[in-house]
């Protein structure tokens, strides 16, 4: 069975003394259950994390869940909770005893809502609360219109504030975000950055990417990587590569 996920240093280079895959993310954009488990046995070591997301928990349910867990997988379960506080403290108590390892929920729900999350999430120790703050398809001209005023760093910073400042223990953010964060708000907190592309790889529709590299320099815990490994050829030696890349 790996190693909780919390063992993980959040920020700092620190990841340089430890296993790499603590650091790797597989997303399992995909919609079955059998797509999944192709997808998990053919990474086999090389990863020890996987993200259900919307996509695949709607078309599957928590039994995709319950099977990678049992497999000895961690997930993290992205499904970005937003709602009224008890809503979304209970549908965390249910996510913990799915045994997910991370999953998010948005800060703009308020203090109230993420303290709710936090506070369900402590019934399992490992489990990381992680703050989504403004999604990266959105602009400065997006924010302004449901009335929000500001740069879209400023949002970023004032949320992922509230986040920490309820009890969550780390925020989902671009790398670019990742070092303004880090600046801000420190080192005490897990950042999980996705976008992330090998060199080398097909960019897809990621509009701003970073190498695996550049993503744990600007500040991220860990890095979240879909299709550049699930849909390679050989997904586990594109892992391993990516591995590589962030010890290296
Ligand atoms: O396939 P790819 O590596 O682009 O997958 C990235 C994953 O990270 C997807 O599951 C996507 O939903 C998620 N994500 C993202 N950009 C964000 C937040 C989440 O690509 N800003």
């Amino acid at each position: 069975m790996p190693a909780a996920l919390p063992s993980i240093p959040h920020g700092g280079l620190s990841y340089r003394n430890g296993d790499p895959r603590q650091r790797l993310i597989v997303a399992l954009d995909v919609s079955t259950a059998a797509a999944a488990q192709k997808i998990v046995a053919a990474v086999g070591d090389s990863a020890l994390t996987y993200k259900v997301g919307m996509q695949l928990y709607t078309a599957e349910g928590p039994q995709v869940v319950r099977d990678l867990v049992a497999s000895g997988r961690r997930v993290f379960l992205d499904l970005k909770y937003h709602d009224i506080p008890n809503t979304v403290g209970a549908a965390v108590g249910e996510a913990a005893k799915l045994g997910v390892s991370m999953l998010t929920v948005h800060s703009s729900g308020s203090g109230k809502m993420l303290r709710s999350a936090v506070e369900a999430a402590k019934t399992c120790p490992d489990l990381i609360v992680l703050a989504v703050t403004v999604l990266t398809s959105m602009d400065g001209s997006d924010l302004e219109k449901i009335g929000i005023r500001g740069t879209v760093e400023d949002s970023v910073v004032r949320l992922a504030t509230i986040a920490l400042a309820n009890g969550c223990q780390g925020v989902v953010a671009s790398a670019r975000e990742a070092s303004t964060l880090r600046a801000e708000l420190g080192d005490a907190f897990a950042i999980v950055t996705p976008g992330v592309r090998p060199a080398g790889s097909k960019v897809g529709d990621q509009v701003r990417v970073v190498t695996p590299a550049e993503a744990i320099a600007s500040g991220a815990s860990y890095i979240v990587v879909g299709r550049p490994i699930t849909e390679a050829a050989d997904p586990a030696a594109e892992a391993r590569a990516i591995l590589g890349q962030i010890s290296g």
